[in-house]
């Protein structure tokens, strides 16, 4: 596995000083909560280091990339590139900076939008990426910050729901992963926190 110090001097180098502390936020966010949870927590630190290693990437060269790449793209992702930046930082993560672990660039693939059923790894690069202490405090993160501890499914069902209204509410796209998501963990919840 690659060194953990040459990536996040890597990432130091690639991203603007505001968004690299934001990722070695994510990186040792998404590790406690892996040894929270049983998961990998180096390969979580690894995964919340190279999560937005596509984020920098213009609108045009994320459409460029994902030509090259060959991914099939939804609508809400041509009107709105930005939603490709996991699907494009996992294939980047792969390329340029040598992560052979499928579960490290699933985790990174689907940082943007979640998806329905995601695996360990995935939900937690999920939530750290909204709750790391770099975010800056909107109302319900308090909350959301503790309940990560306590019940992952019931955080991810938040951090779901709050971002998928705040798209609404500036009427900026949501790709129809991040719904299907949203019903999934909303199903998931029933009896439990939806009752
Ligand atoms: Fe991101
Ligand atoms: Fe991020």
């Amino acid at each position: 596995m690659k060194e953990i110090i040459e990536l996040q001097k890597q990432m130091r180098d690639l991203l603007p000083k505001k968004r690299y502390v934001h990722t070695l936020g994510v990186s040792y966010t998404s590790s406690c909560l892996a040894m929270r949870y049983g998961a990998d927590p180096v390969k979580a630190q690894i995964a919340g280091l190279l999560h937005d290693c596509a984020k920098y990437l213009t609108e045009k060269e994320l459409l460029q990339e994902g030509k090259r790449l060959g991914l099939s793209m939804t609508k809400e992702e041509r009107r709105s590139p930005q939603l490709l930046h996991g699907r494009v930082g996992a294939w980047y993560a792969k390329e340029r900076y040598g992560i052979e672990e499928e579960e490290i660039l699933s985790a990174i693939c689907y940082h943007t939008t979640g998806k329905p059923n995601m695996s360990l790894l995935e939900q937690i690069v999920f939530v750290a990426d909204y709750m790391e202490p770099g975010r800056k405090m909107i109302f319900g993160l308090e909350e959301i910050r503790k309940e990560t501890f306590l019940d992952l499914d019931r955080t991810t069902f938040l951090v779901l729901s709050n971002t998928i209204a705040y798209l609404r509410e500036c009427e900026m796209e949501i790709e129809p992963r991040s719904i299907e998501a949203l019903d999934y963990y909303k199903k998931k919840g029933e009896g439990r926190w939806n009752s």
